[in-house]
């Protein structure tokens, strides 16, 4: 092309405008007190702080934060709750600062806040997005009445790698379902309206890639394809970002080898210019000054980096505070892009109606009236019942009979500790319900004779570790074997056996990886000595994450995966297990044999020397020891009733571009309870320009059969569905055949194929 002198001038003009642009707001009122602002008030409002009333995440908590807050030198606090306190501290900012900004008030509502539903990993073993939205509309209803207006959540991290303690806050492993929870999830917290007094910004978490830590070991390296970050891992940012989310949270690890908190590729490059975001973005706990040991420089040029990279906000690391006006003096960065970050973040407060009124959220009577409800708690029951997985149940052992003699057995069954679940500091645990109350109430004429039979752990220093937060595992005077015998006793002397066994709560989440995700040696030798007594027994599984168990899987016994579900956790056990409820989770993550076996997942690919049976092949891509498969496939779960599908139909062999295609199966009821099932759409891209994987999850649908019902559904597919990012990150449908599979879980039989023509 050749450029004249016309085009020149032409093009250096837009140039100019764009770079300026950027800087105004299109708010007039914050744009006029942007232009009122000196150079230290906006450095100050990119200044997030913490008391550490709360919980503190990272190694420190800020110091001075009265004195920060009257200086101007605070953009918003977190760890700071109810309409009392937060008046307090927005009073500082407000009556004590020349320009009079309001302070955010963030806070870490997980899964619910004094509301607790199950861990997020377990409320995605549900598939119902409705569901998880009213979830997150309670939570922001709740926060929003203690003062909260902007929440650190979703996390929406894929992770496949069980290790990883944090596999509990997020959704699971597979992009297709992580996606539309993010979605659900943001709408949720967000509402239609962020200047309702009962909405709250939502900021999505962590930017990028925090779930594939190698080694499953919290805050590792992370190393990673291009094509795979796009395919597998960035859908569920984008969604959140599609839905409106208002804020991003970045990630603690280094994408590309550069920490996210300082990447521009990853944080204007993408997010901005290619994903079109406008809200602002905060750095992860430290996670500015945590770029020194990462090895790039001081504080000061990190500050810098990420300044430049996009960052908007420092959370308690006080880089950008102590270093950015330096940083301007010495030309290393402009006074302009410290105008941006700090337009951002007005605009975000602008848009909660904090410059109308600062105290919009401290209504006084709001807590008493909205948090902890009836009909929250009640809510919370059903989601918790929802997010179980029942993986086994032999010989029908479950639903238990509400009048029969039972040994509740197990660390887990009278422990209220471990009910709420990782990450819940805004919950009480002295309200949740244990699962020996919910036994009691729900089946009263039951006899129940109760016996802890073992400790989580007998480790004392692995339990020391676990109880930072309190105690979640409580070591008892007593021996093993006489904890042993009690439950043996117990057993003998009823018709069935519960054993309440698993995880503390703290043993997932933040900073609590583990390299061996089996039952601990305590509880396994209470679990086979109770199935030595020969009564049914059923394992009610507690956990933050999907563990390996193999050896129980094998025993004569039912089990139960119910993750760590929340403030009414002894109920909704108990509701499922005497089915007042019969369960319909299915599993979000591939349940490995061993943790030799991981990374597993569903959507892996063939490989050029696939194995094609389960048993081993000299020169095949398998294991000596171990098959290829996992204990469970993803999107696995049972039933108490069991479901029959057949006749697949597509209603078109060819689509071209911009068509639909309808998939069709009949799915049936066919045991002895009423019952909710997951039908399942995966897809195989048979030939195409990058190696596909073998199939991805692309469709479900959640139905309701009544015994001997039966129901066709309806699955459609677009065009989008059958999109992927090729080598040159285009987002593209190739042509050619696809496969189709519908089933109750990836391991679907059922199939029918079509061509993209
Ligand atoms: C976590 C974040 C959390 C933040 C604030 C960090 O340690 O990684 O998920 O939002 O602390 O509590």
């Amino acid at each position: 092309m050749n450029l004249n002198k016309q085009h020149v001038i032409f093009f250096l003009l837009f140039a100019f405008i764009q770079l300026h642009a950027q800087e105004k707001s299109t708010i007039p009122v914050i744009q006029e007190l942007l232009d009122k602002m000196t150079l230290d008030e906006k450095i100050g409002q990119l200044n997030l702080l913490t008391p550490g009333g709360a919980v503190a995440t990272g190694s420190v908590v800020s110091k001075d934060v009265e004195t920060k807050i009257k200086a101007g030198q605070v953009g918003g606090l977190f760890g700071v709750s109810g309409p009392d306190k937060v008046r307090v501290a927005q009073e500082l900012a407000v009556n004590n600062t020349r320009l009079k900004i309001p302070l955010l008030f963030g806070s870490d509502v997980i899964h619910g806040y004094k509301t607790t539903f199950p861990i997020p990993l377990g409320m995605s073993c549900s598939w119902d997005l409705d569901l998880i939205e009213k979830s997150a509309r309670i939570a922001a209803v709740e926060a929003t009445a203690d003062g909260i207006n902007w929440n650190f959540s979703p996390m929406v991290d894929i992770a496949r790698d069980p290790r990883w303690g944090r596999i509990a806050e997020g959704a699971g492993e597979d992009p297709y379902l992580g996606s539309a929870i993010a979605s659900a999830m943001v709408k949720g917290y967000q509402g239609t309206n962020l200047s309702e007094p009962n909405t709250m910004l939502s900021c999505v978490k962590h930017f990028a890639l925090y779930g594939a830590s190698q080694a499953g070991r919290d805050y590792h390296t992370v190393d990673m394809s291009k094509v795979k970050m796009f395919n597998q891992y960035l859908p569920p940012y984008k969604a959140a970002i599609d839905a409106g989310v208002a804020s991003i949270m970045t990630s603690f690890n280094d994408v590309d080898g550069i920490p996210a908190t300082g990447n521009k590729w990853l944080l204007t490059d993408l997010l901005r210019d290619s994903w079109g975001f406008k809200g602002f973005v905060v750095s992860d706990y430290t996670s500015l000054n945590e770029m020194i040991p990462h090895g790039l420089g001081n504080l000061q040029d990190v500050s810098a980096l990420s300044l430049k990279a996009g960052l908007d906000m420092d959370m308690v690391g006080e880089g950008f505070l102590t270093t950015l006006k330096k940083s301007v003096e010495e030309g290393r960065v402009t006074e302009e892009e410290i105008t941006q970050a700090c337009r951002r973040i007005l605009e975000a407060k602008y848009k909660l109606g904090l410059f109308d009124d600062p105290y919009r959220y401290l209504e006084s009577n709001r807590p008493k009236k909205d948090i902890l409800t009836q009909g929250h708690r009640q809510f919370a029951r059903e989601v918790a019942a929802r997010s179980f997985v029942l993986l086994k149940n032999h010989k029908s052992i479950l639903p238990i009979k509400k009048n029969a003699k039972i040994a509740l057995v197990g660390p887990l069954a009278d422990s209220r500790n471990n009910m709420l679940g990782t990450w819940a500091p805004t919950g009480n645990p002295d309200l949740a319900v244990t699962v020996i109350e919910g036994f009691k109430k729900v089946a009263p004429n039951a006899t129940i004779s109760y016996a802890k039979g073992a400790n989580i752990t007998d480790d004392k220093e692995l339990a020391k570790k676990v109880n930072v937060f309190g105690p979640r595992v409580v070591i008892d005077k007593r021996t093993p074997e006489a904890m042993i015998k009690e439950a043996v006793d117990a057993a003998n002397s009823s018709d069935v056996v519960v054993a309440v066994v698993g995880e503390a709560s703290e043993m997932s989440g933040e900073s609590a990886s583990r390299t061996d995700i089996s039952i601990s040696e305590s509880q396994k030798k209470l679990i086979q000595a109770l199935v030595a007594t020969g009564k049914p027994v059923t394992l009610v599984l507690m956990s933050g994450r999907p563990l390996t168990i193999p050896e129980e899987y094998e025993m004569p016994v039912s089990v139960l995966q119910v993750w760590h579900s929340g403030v009414e956790a002894g109920n909704a056990i108990a509701d499922v297990v005497f089915g007042n409820y019969n369960p319909s989770g299915k599993l979000t993550t591939t349940w490995p044999r061993n943790v030799g076996q991981i990374p597993i997942y569903h959507s892996i690919k063939n490989t050029g020397r696939p194995n094609p049976k389960e048993g081993y092949e000299k020169f095949k891509s398998n294991y000596l020891d171990m098959p290829n498969t996992p204990l469970f496939p993803f999107g696995y779960g049972l039933s108490y009733t069991t479901f029959e599908y057949s006749n697949l139909q597509l209603d078109k062999l060819e689509i071209s571009a911009g068509e639909t295609l309808n998939v069709t199966v009949t799915v049936k009821n066919t045991g002895n309870y009423d019952g909710e099932e997951i039908i399942q759409l995966y897809l195989s891209d048979v030939v195409r320009s990058i190696t596909p994987p073998k199939r991805q999850l692309k469709g479900f649908k959640k139905v309701k059969l009544k015994k001997g019902e039966r129901k066709e559904v309806t699955l459609t597919l677009t065009e989008e569905d059958l999109k992927f990012y090729n080598s040159d990150l285009d987002f593209v449908a190739e042509l050619g055949e696809f496969v189709v599979y519908v089933g109750p879980n990836s391991d679907a039989e059922l199939s029918g194929s079509f061509v993209l023509k």
